[in-house]
């Protein structure tokens, strides 16, 4: 019998239990092993669930008790959930998680702790909800050296601009669907100001190019400086607008990692990529690109990715296998601003000057737009060369086209 117990039953912890009792007999067939929920550490009482009887509200039962082997960390945050991990670790427990903030912030630190008292940390649903990616990354495409990750790595941002732009909603509107659906985070400003996505590109750079990477020297922007006329520009050139997380790897072994809005070209499969769904795409030198895809947040899809992990700390009860990287440092990321692309420009100023910087350039139109309102595309440059050129505009919106 593996005994599980699940600290923090809100959104993705509820989702765990009931996937794990639900499925009982389907993972004990696949896996020859019972599994049980013994404990569920929760602030609240939940004598409405089928699973109250098993809640508690001291962690030391747990942390004491030898028969718990794993410990579900599902309340979030870099806080108390820190405290209970390093203790889950240090009383030999394995630890499985959906906390991408505590993996971003800490994730060198506990596998190393982990590995110490050799039990596993595992955080496959960390990153895209339940779509697998930390395992084929860090296991599936071992034999790659990864150039690039890219991806939509956050299901509200996406959510919350295809309802507006699909459904006309305002964005308030969007967002607060999102939160009953139970895809934002406690703190929505963490998705549509890119904090969330950051942590991301922060733990998928790590596992691709095995250095810690910390969300402060990860250059963020979010959604929130993205306008209905930007998407109408956007769309007038067959383009969409995506919040994407990217990490390149660059000649001399740094990686260029930022998080911010992009225009997509409609032929790139990103492009289709709506509502709470995510897409991570992964380049190779030998698998050239591969792309993953699927329900980047929600109860059941993250359960799934929490409870795969439970299932794979089990399995490697007495024979490890530790997911690793190296420390971060400050040598490990170059600034993004040297990063060549073409770019998308909305700005106010004169038609006059900005020909002159930029000749041949072709102005795009919308319904509605004000006459002193410019905006058009650039050819590939680097963002410190765009401000040179511009620097009689007066910027609105600045966006990357991903090329
Ligand atoms: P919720 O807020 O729904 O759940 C957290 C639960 O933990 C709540 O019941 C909360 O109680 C409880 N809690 C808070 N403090 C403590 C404490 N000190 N001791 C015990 N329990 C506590 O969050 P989610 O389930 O949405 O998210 C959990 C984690 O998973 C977060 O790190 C999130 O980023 C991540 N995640 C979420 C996804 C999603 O789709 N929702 C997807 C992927 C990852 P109370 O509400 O009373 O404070
Ligand atoms: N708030 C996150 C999102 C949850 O919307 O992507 C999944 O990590």
């Amino acid at each position: 019998m593996i005994n599980v117990a699940i600290l923090g039953f809100g959104t993705v912890g509820s989702g765990v239990a009931e996937v794990l009792e639900g499925h009982r007999e389907l993972i004990t067939q696949r896996t020859g092993r019972q599994f049980r929920v013994k404990y569920i550490l929760d602030v609240r009482d939940f004598p409405d669930s089928p699973f109250g009887d098993r809640v508690i509200h001291d962690f030391q039962t747990i942390e004491q008790d030898p028969e718990v082997d794993v410990v579900v960390e599902t309340i979030g945050g870099a806080g108390v959930a820190k405290e209970y991990t390093q203790r889950a670790l240090r009383a030999g427990k394995s630890v499985v998680t959906s906390n991408k903030e505590l993996v971003a912030c800490c994730g060198h630190e506990l596998l190393q702790l982990a590995k110490e008292k050799k039990v596993s940390y595992l955080f496959e649903a960390s990153v895209g909800g339940g779509i697998p990616i930390i395992s084929p990354l860090y296991q599936c495409l071992s034999a790659n050296e990864i150039f690039e990750v890219c991806g939509i790595l956050n299901g509200t941002t996406n959510y919350i601009l295809t309802r507006m732009i699909g459904a006309g909603l305002s964005f308030e509107a969007a967002l607060k669907e999102a939160q009953e659906n139970g895809y934002a985070e406690r703190d929505p400003s963490a998705d549509v100001e890119g904090h969330d996505a950051c942590r991301k590109i922060c733990i998928l750079a790590a596992v691709a190019f095995g250095r810690h990477i910390y969300p402060e020297q990860v250059p963020t922007e979010g959604i929130t400086g993205v306008s209905l006329a930007d998407v109408d520009y956007a769309d007038s050139v067959g383009k969409k607008i995506k919040l994407l997380g990217r990490a390149l790897r660059n000649g001399d072994g740094t990686v260029t990692a930022y998080v911010a809005p992009h225009l997509v070209d409609q032929s790139d499969p990103m492009a289709g990529v709506v509502d709470v769904f995510n897409a991570i795409k992964i380049r190779g030198d030998a698998v050239g690109d591969v792309m993953f895809y699927g329900r980047g947040a929600g109860k059941l899809p993250t359960a799934s990715a929490v409870v795969s992990d439970v299932i794979d700390a089990a399995k490697h009860m007495n024979t490890k296998k530790y997911l690793d990287w190296q420390e971060g440092g400050e040598d490990v990321c170059a600034s993004a601003d040297s990063l060549v692309s073409p770019w998308y420009v909305r700005a106010e100023g004169s038609a006059e000057a900005l020909r002159r910087a930029l000749p041949g350039v072709s102005l795009l139109a919308r319904h509605g737009a004000a006459d002193s309102e410019l905006a058009f595309l650039t050819g590939p440059m680097s963002r410190t060369e765009l401000e040179e050129k511009l620097a009689g505009l007066s910027f609105r919106c600045v966006l990357r086209v991903l090329d």
